[in-house]
């Protein structure tokens, strides 16, 4: 049994062993890649865990195979971008694919109406050419980058290619700031927007938590058309199955039905959850096959860990008072879909030992969306953003009242 080794995967961009449901979003997907005007850019968003990262992934081969170039990066760390590192970042992502381009002088010279220098670095797009007729360019940042794109298209229209993809994970971090007069969002916003106008095919796809599309239309009214927003919601329950059943057919282990509709209950149909909790039973269900034991899913004990593993972390960042309010709203019938702050002020009054006033609430939702935890749409309304957050909660007070017995 020592040959096959668990082959679940929970873990932030972990490619699972079996890619299960998605059919539509990589249909539609497939459609955007048909576009030779580029009217429509992908936004792929979801809750935490549900397979953003490698659904994005899963998308690079299949623009590869119709001729698309693939360029991108994760964002994470970029919520203190400036409109310079925007461009830095453009043309270091561009550069992995152009740098192998061969490209004219006179390319050059008619181009950005410059310079013999440009032409001694290199004949090649590699990232110092690219930088040098970036900085060649007269204007602002989005003129310098606009034209670079240009330049690109120019110099790759001609070798087959259907055009490039620009995917940025976690791209909910991109922000404008007001304060310091950087408006890096916008500006990415407007060059793709300027370039896919004079029928350039270089398109956006973008992924990130639910709060990225309503940033995107904040940071530009126009957002709203220039996208298709895509959204990963739980998977259903066949497709569930096939995510635990697939990668075990060559594997000893077997799950009974009821094993497989138990991980589809207590995994609410959450990727993350679903490959978590198959970890957890293929590892107790080894061990117990040894021992020749009778195989059942220990839910109580994978829950457990599943709260030290996952939530427990996210709610202590939250403050006592906080935590009450958390509390009252995974009261609410609606705690997994979404709620309102009048909602939650009608709770408090029977659920809270001190009421809450709706200004109060108002402000507390926005500091625990600041924080992660929760997030508010485009309608006003909130929802949880991590999911089963509702049922973990509950789970901790019912602790909470144990311990206080
Ligand atoms: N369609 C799927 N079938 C089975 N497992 C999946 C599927 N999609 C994702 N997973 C698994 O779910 C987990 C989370 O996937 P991923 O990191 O892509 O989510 P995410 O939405 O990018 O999360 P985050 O918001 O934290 O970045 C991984 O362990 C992955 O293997
Ligand atoms: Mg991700």
């Amino acid at each position: 049994m020592g040959a096959f080794l668990n082959p679940f995967k929970p873990g932030a961009g972990h490619m699972p062993p079996y890619l299960a449901g998605r059919e539509d979003e990589k249909k539609e997907f497939a459609r955007l890649l048909k576009q030779k005007t580029i009217l429509e850019n992908l936004v792929l968003t979801g809750l935490r865990g549900t397979g953003k990262t490698v659904l994005l992934e899963t998308f690079k081969p299949m623009a590869q195979a119709e001729r698309w170039l693939w360029v991108g990066t994760d964002l994470s760390e970029s919520a203190s971008l400036n409109e310079a590192n925007i461009a830095t970042r453009l043309l270091t992502d561009l550069s992995v694919v152009t740098s192998g381009v061969k490209f004219a002088e006179s390319d050059v010279v008619e181009g950005i109406g410059f310079t013999k220098t440009v032409n001694k670095v290199s004949h090649t797009l590699n990232y110092a050419t690219l930088v040098a007729i970036y900085e060649n360019t007269p204007g602002l940042v989005a003129d310098k980058i606009k034209n670079i794109l240009e330049v690109v298209w120019g110099a790759i229209k001609d070798l087959g290619v259907s055009g490039i993809i620009f995917a940025y994970d976690e791209a909910q971090n991109l922000s404008d700031h007001a304060q310091k007069d950087q408006f890096p969002l916008s500006l990415l916003l407007d060059t793709f927007q300027s370039i896919q106008k004079k029928g350039i095919p270089f398109m956006l796809a973008l992924t990130g938590l639910p709060t990225l599309f309503p940033k995107l239309v904040e940071a530009r009214t126009y957002a709203e058309r220039m996208f298709r927003v895509v959204f990963l919601d739980k998977l259903e329950n066949h497709a569930v199955s096939d995510a635990i059943n697939i990668p075990l057919k060559d594997c000893p282990i077997k799950l009974s039905h009821q094993s497989i509709a138990q991980i589809t209950t207590l995994s609410g149909g959450y990727p993350y959850f679903v490959q978590f909790i198959c970890r957890e039973v293929y590892d107790v269900f080894i061990q117990k096959i040894d021992d020749g034991e009778k195989l059942s899913v220990p839910s109580e004990e994978i829950l457990r860990k599943l709260d030290t593993d996952f939530f427990v972390g996210r709610w202590a960042r939250a403050t006592d008072r906080q935590r009450e309010l958390l509390g009252v709203i995974s009261e609410l019938s609606n705690c997994d879909g979404e709620f309102s702050v009048q909602d939650v002020v009608v709770k408090a009054k029977e659920a809270a030992d001190k009421p809450f006033s709706s200004s109060h609430v108002n402000q507390m939702l926005s500091s625990l969306t600041e924080s992660g935890l929760i997030y508010k749409n485009r309608h006003g309304k909130y929802s949880f953003a991590v999911p089963l957050l509702g049922q973990f909660i509950k789970r901790q007070r019912i602790d909470g009242v144990n311990r206080a017995l």
